[in-house]
């Protein structure tokens, strides 16, 4: 597992995280006007963004147990892109 996947992995959730925050609010806003076929309609793009953030945190918990799993068998837990960014600095000096 590479750095970049975690990194993609976490930038997708906050993603999610704002999309819900988002949604939550102009779901409240339909709900104090009383546009109930908004409010039922947003509600089912929030419930959405909510699955969406509970499948990224099980991809996310996998991806931490590799890593955990890959640290434990004598593996630095870092995936390619770290290995090669240390190479790259070792060539400068
Ligand atoms: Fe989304």
């Amino acid at each position: 597992m590479d750095y970049q996947t975690c990194l993609t992995v976490g930038a997708a959730q906050r993603v999610e995280h704002y999309e819900i925050a988002a949604y939550g609010t102009v779901c409240a806003y339909a709900d104090a006007l009383t546009h109930n076929e908004l409010s039922r309609l947003l509600r089912q793009t929030l419930d959405e963004e909510k699955q969406t953030d509970e499948l990224l945190s099980s991809v996310g918990i996998k991806i931490n147990e590799q890593v955990a799993s890959q640290t434990t068998n004598g593996g630095s837990g870092r995936g390619s892109n770290e290995s090669s960014t240390t190479s790259s600095r070792s060539n400068r000096s």
